[in-house]
């Protein structure tokens, strides 16, 4: 008599996720835990719903988080990034694109980890700062990467025009070539370059209007403004598992874009949550700005 299979073990069930901070109307949710163990409970990522992913981790340099421990061993540290890193590549659609904010100091093994899970990079952008810690013994840090990786090159979202800049051959050069090029930009604009810099995007400290007070390593409206409107649409939803001050949300919903966040720190998450609700200080302030870094080298023609 053949022996009896074994009834299969049923697929052990998902935790249902916790409750979350409800933001503009329901548009947004803003869950408060561990994102290790929230983003396995959350249906749109279980069904691998998410169009966009930013991520800004903790860099782990002792930072005084209200809750996270930011000196783990580096052991430790690694394997909480490939934890959280496997779980946003699972939870990404598959026209999805996942940026991940990081320092020099992790960018290699970051790079190479989803370039294992087959994830493909568009770019590798550079954030840059004036005004970063002042040291004598090697050159002063001036710089984050912004990683940008999708599941499918050909199939990502990618709104070029809604991020364009005024060219340095209009603004420094007034050479005509540019007003008349046909490559489907508007006359005088092209994307930005990828080392991104400029007005509105030094760190936000100090006095600066859209500081938020006990958060720490807040970026600039801008940066997410230029990744939400390149990499999604209206109505897409987008997914920050490390909340912070939420830059990534409030800048989101603004746009028109719906919003999931994670955040470990209950006090930050609620402080974050008013912010969301309140909205944006700069709105469009890259609309129609030019980088360059160069004062005008001949005068506008005439027509
Ligand atoms: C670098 S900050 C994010 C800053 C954010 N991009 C902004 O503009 O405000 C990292 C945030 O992640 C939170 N955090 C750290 N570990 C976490 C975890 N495992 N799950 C969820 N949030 C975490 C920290 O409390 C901190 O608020």
């Amino acid at each position: 008599m053949p022996a009896t299979k074994p009834a299969p073990k049923s697929a052990k069930k998902p935790k249902p996720a916790p409750k979350a901070i409800q933001l503009k109307e329901g548009k947004g949710r803003l869950y408060i835990g561990d994102c290790r163990e929230v983003l396995p409970t959350i249906p749109e990522c279980q069904n691998k719903q998410v169009d966009l992913i930013f991520a800004d981790p903790p860099f782990n340099w002792k930072r005084a988080y209200d809750k996270w421990d930011d000196n783990l061993p580096v052991q430790e540290y690694l394997d909480f990034t490939t934890e959280w890193l496997d779980l946003c590549v699972d939870a990404l659609a598959p026209h999805g694109t996942m940026w991940v904010n990081i320092p020099d100091d992790w960018a290699a093994e970051i790079v190479v980890h989803l370039k294992k899970r087959r994830m493909f990079m568009v770019n590798w952008c550079v954030w840059h700062y004036r005004f970063g810690q002042n040291t004598n013994g090697r050159f002063i840090n001036s710089k984050v990467h912004a990683l940008y990786f999708c599941k499918d090159p050909a199939s990502r979202t990618w709104n070029p025009t809604e991020v364009m800049e005024v060219s340095d051959r209009r603004s420094i050069y007034f050479d005509k070539r540019t007003e008349e090029k046909r490559d489907g930009a508007p006359a005088g604009m092209r994307l930005p370059m990828d080392v991104w810099y400029g007005q509105y995007w030094g760190r936000i400290q100090g006095n600066n209007k859209e500081r938020r007070h006990n958060h720490d390593n807040q970026l600039p409206e801008v940066y997410l403004e230029r990744v939400v409107r390149a990499c999604t649409n209206p109505g897409d939803l987008v997914l920050d598992p490390f909340n912070g001050s939420g830059t990534t949300g409030t800048v989101a919903l603004d746009y028109d874009r719906r919003f999931i966040g994670v955040e470990y720190s209950k006090d930050l998450a609620k402080s974050a949550a008013e912010r969301m609700e309140a909205g944006m200080i700069r709105k469009g302030a890259l609309e129609g700005a030019s980088t360059a870094i160069f004062a005008p080298r001949a005068k506008p023609r005439t027509a």
